[in-house]
C-alpha cells in the first residue's frame, strides 16, 4: 500500500492547484498508473467549478493507454450527472483493472461510484491518505454535512492571552512576518467575519494586500447599528454582509442579514448566500459568542513574546468545573515565525 500512498500524495497536491477555483466543488486529483512499468502515465485535477473532473482529465491525459491500468483519485469517482456526466462510466469504458480511492463522496448525490466501480469488474482499494484527503476536503465536508460554511477564527495574543491592551490598542501584538501570514490566510478564505468592537476600534480594511489576489468578502456582525457607514469595512472594494436587526437604507453591494440571537440559523443563512468558508478576526466578544455556539471548527492562534498582564482577553465568559470539560483543540500543527509562534488546531474534524 506504500506505493499508492505515495502516488495519492501526488494526486493531493494535484488537486490543491485548483487553489479554491473548483469552490464549492471538492479538490480532486487523479493519477492513471501502469502497475506493471511502474510508472505514471498520466495525471490530472478538477481545475474550475463546472469544468472536467480530476479523472476526466488525466484519463484524456493518458491519451488511451487505460486499459488494464490503475487509475488513483483522491475522491470516489461521481456516479451521477451534475454539471458532467458520470466518472464512473468513464472509468469503466476505458477498461481500468483498479480503482483506488482516498476518501468516499460524502455527497448522497455524487456517492455510490465505488460500489458501481466494483460491480462492473473493477478492483476498488478505499482509504488510502483518507486523513489528509479530508483535511484537504474540510470546506467541501462542512458544507456538504451541515450545509454551513466552514468557520477558522484567527487572534493573535501575547503570552498571556490577551489581544489588546484595557485601553483598546491592539497594533501591532505579532511581528511582521506573522502579519503577512494572516493575509496569505486572508486570501485562503472566501469570507472575512468580524465584529462591531474590532471595527470602531481599529476600522480595519479586511482585504488582502498581496499581488494577484481578490479581496473576500465581508461579513459584519453589528446588531445594535453602532458601525457609521463611511468605516473602511463598508467601501465598495468588496461583497459586503451586514448582519444586524433592523432595516437600514444600504448602498446597493451592502446586503443586510437579520440577526435573531440563533447562530446555527446564521450560518445557514450565510450558505444560502453562496458563503463556503469564513475566517473570524474579532475581539473577545464575538470570539465568545462564536465559540459558546460552538460555530469554530478550526483555530489559527498567533502567540508573541510579550506580556500585557491586564487586557483583553482572546475569549471569556467559558466556565468548566473539570480540564477535560475544556475544548481541547486535536490535530496541531506548530510553526515559529521568528519570535512569533502560530498554533492551528480543529476543534472538529470533518
Ligand atoms: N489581537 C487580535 O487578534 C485582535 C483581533 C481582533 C480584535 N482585536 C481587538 O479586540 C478589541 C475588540 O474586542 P471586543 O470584544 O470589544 O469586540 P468584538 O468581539 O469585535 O465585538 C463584539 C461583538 O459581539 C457583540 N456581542 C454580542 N453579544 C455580546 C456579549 N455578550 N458581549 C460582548 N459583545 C457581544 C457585540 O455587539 P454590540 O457591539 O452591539 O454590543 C459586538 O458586535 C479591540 O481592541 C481590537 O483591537 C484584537
Amino acid at each position: 500500500m506504500m506505493k499508492y500512498s505515495k502516488l495519492m500524495q501526488k494526486c493531493i497536491n494535484l488537486a490543491k492547484k485548483a487553489n479554491g477555483k473548483n469552490m464549492p466543488n471538492p479538490f480532486v486529483g487523479a493519477i492513471v498508473y501502469d502497475e506493471e512499468k511502474k510508472e505514471i502515465i498520466s495525471s490530472g485535477y478538477h481545475k474550475k467549478y463546472g469544468e472536467a473532473h480530476a479523472e476526466v482529465n488525466a484519463i484524456k491525459n493518458a491519451n488511451g493507454n487505460t486499459i488494464g491500468k490503475t487509475i488513483l483519485v483522491s475522491l470516489e469517482p461521481c456516479s451521477h450527472y451534475g454539471k458532467t456526466p458520470p466518472c464512473t462510466d468513464l472509468i469503466i469504458k476505458s477498461g481500468f483493472k483498479k480503482c483506488i480511492i482516498a476518501m468516499l463522496d460524502p455527497n448522497k448525490k455524487a456517492s455510490g461510484g465505488a460500489e458501481i466501480l466494483k460491480n462492473a469488474g473493477i478492483e476498488v482499494v478505499e482509504g488510502i491518505l483518507e486523513k489528509e484527503a479530508r483535511e484537504l476536503n474540510k470546506v467541501f465536508l462542512k458544507n456538504i454535512l451541515f450545509k454551513k460554511p466552514y468557520v477558522m477564527l484567527k487572534t493573535a495574543t501575547t503570552l498571556d492571552g490577551k489581544i489588546a491592551l484595557l485601553n483598546g490598542k491592539s497594533k501591532w501584538i505579532t511581528n511582521e512576518k506573522a502579519r503577512l501570514k494572516v493575509q496569505k490566510l486572508r486570501s485562503k478564505y472566501q469570507a472575512i467575519m468580524s465584529a462591531s468592537g474590532t471595527i470602531l476600534a481599529d476600522n480595519p480594511k479586511l482585504n488582502v494586500r498581496l499581488k494577484n489576489k481578490t479581496s473576500p468578502i465581508r461579513i459584519i456582525f453589528d446588531p445594535n447599528n453602532k458601525i457609521p457607514l463611511n468605516y473602511n469595512v463598508f467601501n465598495n472594494d468588496a461583497r459586503v454582509i451586514l448582519i444586524n436587526n433592523s432595516k437600514l437604507e444600504l448602498p446597493k453591494h451592502i446586503e443586510q442579514l437579520n440577526f435573531d440571537g440563533n447562530f446555527d440559523k446564521l450560518f445557514k443563512e450565510l450558505f444560502m448566500m453562496g458563503i463556503c468558508s469564513i475566517m473570524v478576526e474579532a475581539g473577545c466578544g464575538f470570539n465568545s459568542e462564536l465559540i459558546k455556539a460552538d460555530e469554530i471548527d478550526e483555530i489559527n492562534h498567533f502567540i508573541a513574546p510579550k506580556i500585557f498582564g491586564d487586557g483583553l482577553n482572546f475569549v471569556s465568559g467559558l466556565n468548566y468545573n473539570e480540564i477535560n470539560d475544556s475544548i481541547q483543540l486535536k490535530n496541531i500543527k506548530v510553526e515559529q515565525i521568528e519570535d512569533n509562534l502560530l498554533i492551528n488546531g480543529k476543534i472538529k474534524i470533518y
